[in-house]
């Protein structure tokens, strides 16, 4: 069945809709977060079961700090408690973390090096997992990376091109395919800016503890009918 779909390399999500999925239900956001979290576990999965080779999610963004103390403990507290229940023994699946840690709880940091060095050695699939990140912050903290490179002499400023300036951003992750926005909401939000240049986007109207395995086949099969042309001129002609 995998044959007829074209499936994309690197896939992102930015993982939305939660909020709203638990105050619909009369119920407080962090049970949303929860219920959230809960259906990354199954979606991830499945997304490398369908040949995605690299999964990226949006988590927290650096505008996350903005909400209640509540809210971003609890988010906080998942990572701590919850997120290494994501690793799965039976997929071979590597994880990364990409963002600014300086200003994050040492127990959250201590999760992230956790989960970053137990699935260190893993090869077929990468995870990562945008947390404190920011679009901006990530170029932002390359370009003083680089600039630090070039005056200390390592680097020469014509040595930096588009291809290996991904070495200077959080993980040096390839292009992304394929860029999915749960809950309707049509914009990205300080998401991965430098890797998305000429990535599909699909807005989907389910929030995220919705958006099952069903939502997200049909995503594939609309991506499939996508033509990329990358400026070029279409397949056909
Ligand atoms: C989850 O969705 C994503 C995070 C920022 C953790 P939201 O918490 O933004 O849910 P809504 O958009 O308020 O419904
Ligand atoms: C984007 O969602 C950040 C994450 C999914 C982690 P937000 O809910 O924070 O974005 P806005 O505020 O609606 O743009
Ligand atoms: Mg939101």
């Amino acid at each position: 069945m995998n044959n007829e779909l074209n499936i994309p390399r690197h896939v992102a999500i930015i993982l939305d809709g939660n909020g709203r999925w638990a105050t619909s239900r009369g119920l407080n956001r962090s049970l949303g977060h929860k219920a959230g979290f809960k259906n990354l576990q199954k979606l991830s999965k499945h997304i490398f079961k369908k040949g995605v080779k690299i999964l990226s999610v949006f988590a927290f963004s650096t505008e996350n700090f903005k909400r209640s103390k509540e809210e971003v403990d609890y988010l906080m507290n998942l990572l701590v408690n919850d997120f290494k229940k994501i690793i799965d023994k039976n997929q071979n699946v590597k994880i990364v973390f990409s963002g600014r840690r300086n200003n994050l709880r040492s127990d959250v940091v201590r999760s992230i090096e956790q989960i970053e060095s137990t699935t260190k050695e893993n090869t077929e699939f990468l995870l990562n997992i945008c947390f404190n990140y920011g679009g901006k912050s990530d170029i932002v903290d390359a370009t003083k990376k680089i600039t630090k490179d070039i005056l200390s002499g390592k680097i020469a400023i014509d040595d930096i091109n588009e291809e290996n300036y991904i070495n200077y951003l959080y993980n040096s992750i390839p292009d992304i395919d394929l860029l999915i926005r749960t809950s309707g909401e049509q914009r990205i939000s300080n998401f991965i800016l430098y890797q998305s240049a000429y990535a599909e986007i699909y807005f989907a109207k389910a929030l995220f503890p919705d958006f099952n395995c069903k939502e997200f086949d049909k995503v594939l099969k609309d991506y499939s009918t996508r033509d990329r042309r990358f400026g070029g001129i279409k397949n056909s002609n």
